[in-house]
């Protein structure tokens, strides 16, 4: 059987047969570039997972407790110069460094080209990935130190990353301890169930979420490198939280001294009815839960001092040990389906950009790695201080927003 056989032969099994019909308008090379596609496509885990993920997941009360955490704001000076001296050293041994999550499609945004190399007018004019590179940089000075910095593309912006940082000259930073590395993919599905072309010959297919890291990491040596450079503690982030400390000793001598291998820093959720994913320990390991799971009573519930259990939220500020991230490399993490924006090819051949979101992607989500661990340290920090990402242009999370706190920020 031949290659064209068997695609079609895929296609009728899986009801995807709309994917060749441009196919007889389309060039030698782009003929052949759709069938080692659609040869190489694991149909079977793209509908399973589609089909799995129609379930929303319902949480009984009984599996969860609340976790523990630390308020950065309620610490007492004593304690935070003793963490903070623990962190420091760490830093200044050579044995942290960050990891920039940058693969996301930034659909929500909607800016063309990799969301870390949108522009804020701060004045002067700086993408997300330099001011992330400012805070490393600041770092560097302030422990007399270079900190290595990892950034995760994926195959839709890779290309045009590295790119940009060329032309930016890396923004001074020292070249060899910037490294980049690829996550994976998986194709995307439209409401009634079929995959999506985004040019005539070729079948749309978006990042995988960002729990696909420590996959992406060990696929690209980064693991091998990070202990080769004596590494021990590795921050895991986004690039669009314009103010977070990403460089933070007292996070760090914290989580260590507490005998973790996993921290996270947390903002207090004001209002119970907010639709956050909040902290909990469910069936005795720590996790993040959707809070709409929860009943009013839970969402309300609070310790003998008032305090409430359940509103601590994640703000995508991670810390793993090497020995977690060689463990969570061996583990599948559950996919989750999101609605998304994707460009697609009609029926005429046209290319349409949809108005809202069309289609589902699977995802991982990098905070399931929470579960595969008996404890993780908690810091709350305040949403002032740490917690200004740019997610879209209309809702509370948009670019003029994140700007004004990171000036205020910077003023104070
Ligand atoms: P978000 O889930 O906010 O996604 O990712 P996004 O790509 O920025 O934007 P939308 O949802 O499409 O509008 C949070 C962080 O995780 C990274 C993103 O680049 C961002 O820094 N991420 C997300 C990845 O690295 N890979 C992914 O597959 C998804």
């Amino acid at each position: 059987m031949n290659d064209y056989s068997r695609a079609e032969d895929l296609l009728r099994m899986y009801k995807q047969e709309h994917l060749l019909r441009f196919y007889n308008e389309l060039n030698t090379d782009e003929k052949q570039f759709l069938i080692n596609q659609i040869c190489t496509l694991n149909f079977k885990q793209i509908f399973d997972l589609y089909e799995a993920s129609k379930e929303d997941e319902v949480i009984p009360s009984n599996m969860i407790e609340p976790l523990p955490y630390f308020d950065k704001e309620k610490l007492s000076k004593k304690d935070i110069s003793f963490y903070e001296d623990i962190g420091k050293n760490i830093i200044k041994n050579g044995e942290y460094a960050v990891v920039t999550m940058a693969g996301g499609q930034g659909s929500r945004l909607g800016f063309k080209g990799p969301k870390g190399t949108f522009k804020l007018d701060i004045p002067p004019k700086k993408s997300l990935f330099e001011i992330t590179c400012d805070y490393l940089k600041d770092a560097n000075k302030k422990y007399n130190t270079i900190i290595n910095w990892y950034i995760m593309t994926s195959i839709y912006n890779d290309e045009q990353t590295k790119t940009f940082f060329e032309e930016c000259n890396y923004f001074g930073y020292p070249k060899q301890n910037i490294t980049f590395f690829t996550q994976s993919e998986l194709p995307v599905i439209d409401i009634n169930g079929n995959l999506i072309l985004e040019e005539t010959y070729k079948i749309k297919e978006g990042s995988n979420g960002n729990g696909d890291v420590f996959k992406a990491m060990e696929n690209n040596n980064i693991i091998y490198d990070i202990k080769k450079k004596n590494i021990k503690w590795v921050f895991f982030t986004g690039v669009d939280n314009v103010i977070l400390e990403i460089v933070d000793p007292l996070f760090i001598g914290i989580t260590f001294s507490q005998n973790c291998k996993v921290g996270s820093k947390t903002l207090f959720k004001q209002f119970a009815s907010a639709k956050d994913w909040v902290f909990a320990r469910k069936n005795g390991k720590p996790a993040i839960i959707d809070s709409r799971n929860f009943t009013k009573t839970m969402a309300e519930a609070t310790d003998e001092n008032g305090n409430y259990l359940y509103r601590d939220t994640n703000i995508l500020a991670h810390l793993f040990h090497i020995s977690a991230i060689e463990l969570l490399v061996k583990k599948n993490l559950p996919y989750h389906r999101a609605f998304k924006k994707n460009t697609f090819v009609n029926d005429e051949g046209m290319k349409q950009v949809p108005d809202s979101p069309n289609t589902f992607k699977f995802e991982n989500f990098i905070f399931d790695a929470f579960e595969y661990f008996d404890n993780i340290c908690l810091l709350r920090v305040k949403e002032e201080d740490e917690f200004a990402p740019i997610k879209d242009y209309n809702g509370i999370h948009n670019p003029e927003i994140a700007l004004n706190m990171y000036k205020r920020k910077f003023a104070k």
